[in-house]
């Protein structure tokens, strides 16, 4: 077994992963990385036969106490590991079904013309101006204010939410990174305490009211879950959507028959957001995966206790499953792209995104026809992110 050098932590990975996965993903399937100057090895899925059967398989578990119960305790996990993400059967099972009501296709459909609302809103605001930062201006407000009232939160809070969640997702080898993560966790955590006692003394007709009520109610929630699934709801809407469309519409602008075709036919948007979703998703990689026990797995010997993530990325860039996969083509019939993840673990908030970013797309596009890239592409840099596939900045011309 051979270890592939892969450092997640530099900014030479993120600004071209694709040539990266390409080079790889042939020769190693299902390869043991060495992530940052060899200070963790984890196994990583590239092709998108071994992503799939990464997120299928029973045996790569998300929570962490199975594989190491005398090192992790619910005590010392932070409060999002009590969240459905990671946790397995039946717990994942009990949370999920919690709020999995409030995320089925039929209700979401019910917030389209919020939703189309908040997108002209936003568009407004930009009226008249030559250039803006186009995730500040446009991708980030729009699922933001989404998940604040779905969730029944002050959408004023957005920028303390952002930097704590940017915070959760991000990777850096700065000493001080370790401070910082942890002051981000205890201010989120102290403000989650007062919105929550808020939300006691007040319930409203939110889910964060629905599911206190839950906790209160007996068994099905315990206080650490609840704080688990509100942080999750909360980083899961502020990390992902607005990458999609920032991703998006970056990909549109660097291809302009592309863009001029969905110009000209706006009913291929919700197509179009399939073919973005998986050219350039926004979630790179799934979040951790243990082993709980050792065992061959696509011809590698994995051991009980060993790492594993999913390059979401590498798997939609397959040329095996996707024909000529480097292109961009918005009329992609039926793509089985992985950008939501598969099995029991399948993004929850999928039809919302999918909802957000086909109407934020249609908006922009009506309301400023002749949108353009305002730098050049190695001007643009990526985020170091160990889950997050995303922008720091997208300058545009609007005119
Ligand atoms: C384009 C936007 C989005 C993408 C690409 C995306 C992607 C994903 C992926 C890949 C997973 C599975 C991770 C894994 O198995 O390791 C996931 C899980 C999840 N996502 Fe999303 N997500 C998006 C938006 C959202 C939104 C808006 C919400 C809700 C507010 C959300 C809520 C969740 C939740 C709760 C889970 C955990 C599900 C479970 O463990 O059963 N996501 N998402």
């Amino acid at each position: 077994m051979t270890t592939m050098p892969m450092d997640l932590f530099s900014k030479q990975f993120h600004q071209s992963p694709y040539t990266y996965y390409k080079e790889i993903r042939d020769h190693h399937p299902f390869a043991k990385v060495k992530i940052h100057n060899g200070i963790a090895h984890s196994w990583m899925a590239f092709s998108y036969e071994a992503a799939e059967a990464v997120l299928r398989d029973e045996r790569f578990i998300k929570d962490m106490r199975t594989v190491f119960p005398d090192d992790v305790t619910a005590e010392n996990l932070t409060p999002i590991a009590h969240s459905m993400l990671f946790v397995d059967p039946p717990d994942h099972r009990r949370l999920r079904s919690l709020v999995q009501r409030g995320f089925t296709p039929k209700k979401i459909g019910r917030l389209r013309g919020r939703i189309e609302e908040i997108a002209q809103e936003q568009a407004a605001l930009m009226h008249g101006k030559e250039q803006i930062e186009f995730i500040e201006a446009y991708a980030f407000p729009i699922p933001i204010i989404v998940i604040c009232e779905l969730l029944g939160i002050p959408s004023e809070d957005r920028l303390d939410f952002q930097r704590w969640s940017n915070v959760m997702v991000e990777v850096s080898d700065e000493p001080s990174f370790n401070e910082e993560f942890e002051t981000a966790m205890h201010e989120f955590h102290h403000y989650l305490e007062q919105l929550l006692e808020a939300k006691r003394l007040q319930p409203k007709e939110d889910l964060l009211s629905e599911l206190i009520q839950v906790e209160e109610g007996g068994d099905r929630l315990t206080v650490r879950e609840l704080y688990g699934v509100i942080m999750l709801l909360i980083v899961a809407g502020h990390e992902t959507t607005v990458n999609l469309i920032a991703n998006g519409v970056l990909a549109l602008l660097t291809h302009p028959d592309q863009f001029e075709q969905l110009k000209k036919d706006p009913s291929l948007t919700s197509q179009a957001i399939e073919e973005l979703l998986r050219y350039n998703g926004p979630v790179e990689f799934s979040t951790d995966r243990w082993a709980r026990e050792s065992f061959e797995f696509m011809g590698q010997q994995v051991k009980k206790g060993d790492h594993v993530l999913v390059s979401l990325a590498s798997a939609d860039n397959d040329p095996n499953v996707f024909k000529e996969p480097e292109k961009l083509d918005i009329t992609r019939e039926k793509s089985p792209h992985l950008a939501f993840g598969k099995g029991i673990h399948f993004c929850l908030g999928a039809p919302l995104a999918r909802l957000e970013g086909e109407i934020a797309i249609r908006v922009l596009l009506e309301a400023f026809p002749n949108l353009a890239l305002d730098a050049d592409l190695p001007e643009l840099e990526w985020r170091q992110s160990l889950i997050i596939r995303g922008l720091k900045k997208l300058p545009i011309k609007l005119r």
